[in-house]
């Protein structure tokens, strides 16, 4: 009988991605199977995320009711980023946990797991170029690594630390496999690195140069292919050619993940961006005035050290400027091994905690205002979810969660919805066509 494998991913899509590598990698060369179910697990793994303090903290407690309701002989793995950050501590403060497994050493999951207390966490591993083993948590979509680790020096983040350094797999792999997956009946790809728009800038080997745009242009062309979404671009490398194909290639879905992270130039500066205000507004109104229907998301973290109340509001004024359909924002957490933990100048914690408020109603109030405007619209929604209560979402080309009545029929295929209700999280709808 084969063994069981109980996971849990925290974190962001790289994570996703890493356990569907690590379920593949274990079900292949050690027979397990997944179970929803910890406590008949013969493995359970926990792929952590290391970007902001709490789910760390998070971490020791979830280790210490997984060893409680284990069953004997299971074995407990710590993977990703904050096993990368922690290593050997993880066994100091658990002694129970069986290995640890870094973000960048993913495909060294088989050999850990079978030595005991074995620490796997050089972040300057390479494995660009590993050919994993397959695996897919939806059959109707696909995500797709194309890079490893980051570059970028963002004073507040500790995922370079977590990750190493930044390189691309090489463009015939990542094309065979796009191949792949859409002969296995994906319609929609997802491309994903931490700074999936610099691409191309270093592989290990000798590879030929392909930069995003050019690798983008390439994958289109995937026949049976219908959708191309990518996270998470650094507004940094929106040049012009790539703006110009992001809006031309009909298969690029129109939704563009931006992180902006502070809407103050001398924030940014801080925070080592290489961007300002302006040209974030500047790379946003080219892609407005290109592709009217774009629908925006981003990231903006607040009370970053020195934040001062005009900077919190030229964050406000982006908000106000832009109109994102989506934030995911932050109270500024430091982070060990990171240039802004030793940044003096911190904002008191009620402060943080007023200015997040202070955006998320602000952001309330944008999407009040906008979401009637989607009314009576029509969206080809790709449909991937039959919902308990009787309806089936998917996703518009521009990023919408959109539901219908309907059966499960609906999964997997496109159709036209005209939205009739609406709402800030979804949108519900009728079939057209
Ligand atoms: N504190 C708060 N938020 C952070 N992020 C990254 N590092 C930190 C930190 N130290 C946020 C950024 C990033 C998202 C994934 O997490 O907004 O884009
Ligand atoms: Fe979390 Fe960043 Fe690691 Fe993703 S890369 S899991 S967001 S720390």
């Amino acid at each position: 009988m084969s063994k069981k494998l109980y996971i849990e991913t925290l974190g962001c899509a790289m994570n996703v991605r890493d356990s569907e590598h690590i379920i593949a990698e274990l079900n292949e060369k050690d027979d397990y199977t997944l179970t929803e179910n910890s406590g008949e697990a013969d493995l359970i793994l926990i792929n952590t995320c290391s970007v902001r303090e709490r789910p760390v903290q998070k971490l020791f407690s979830e280790l210490g009711m997984f060893n409680k309701v284990k069953k004997e002989g299971a074995k407990i793995g710590v993977c990703g980023c904050t096993a990368s950050h922690l290593g050997q501590d993880i066994i100091k403060r658990a002694p129970y946990v069986n290995f640890v497994l870094g973000a960048r050493n993913v495909s060294k999951i088989g050999e850990v797991l079978h030595k005991d207390k074995s620490v796997e966490v050089d972040i300057d591993y390479d494995e660009s170029d590993f050919a994993f083993k397959d695996f897919r948590s939806s059959p109707y979509k696909a995500y797709i690594n194309i890079s490893i680790g980051c570059d970028k020096q963002c004073t507040y983040c500790i995922v370079p630390k977590t990750r190493g350094e930044e390189i691309s797999i090489p463009a015939d792999l990542i094309q065979k496999e796009a191949q792949k997956a859409v002969q296995g009946g994906a319609k929609e790809l997802f491309l994903l690195g931490q700074n999936v728009n610099n691409y191309g800038r270093r592989f290990s080997g000798e590879h030929e140069k392909v930069n995003f745009t050019e690798l983008l242009r390439r994958i289109s062309k995937i026949e049976g292919l219908r959708r191309i979404r990518f996270t998470s671009p650094h507004p940094f490398h929106m040049d012009d050619e790539f703006l110009e194909e992001f809006a031309n290639n009909p298969k690029i879905c129109k939704s563009m993940h931006m992180p902006l992270q502070s809407g103050s130039s001398k924030v940014l500066k801080e925070m080592k961006r290489g961007y300002t205000k302006e040209w974030f507004l500047n790379r946003v109104e080219k892609l407005k005035s290109m592709v009217p229907e774009v629908s925006l998301s981003t990231d903006i973290i607040v009370a970053f050290p020195g934040e001062s109340d005009e900077d919190f509001y030229d964050t406000l004024d982006v908000m106000r400027q832009v109109e994102f359909e989506q934030i995911f924002s932050f109270k500024y957490s430091p982070r060990p091994l990171t240039e802004a933990a030793e940044f003096t100048n911190t904002i008191d914690e009620e402060i943080g905690s007023e200015r997040l408020s202070t955006l998320q109603e602000l952001q309330n109030e944008l999407l009040d205002k906008n979401v009637f405007k989607l009314l009576g619209k029509v969206y080809e929604v790709y449909f991937e979810e039959l919902r308990a209560d009787g309806y089936v979402s998917g996703r518009s080309d521009n990023n919408h969660l959109v539901k219908v009545k309907g059966s499960e029929e609906l999964l997997g295929k496109f159709a036209d919805v005209k939205i009739t209700e609406v709402g800030r999280v979804s949108l519900v709808g009728e079939i057209v066509k």
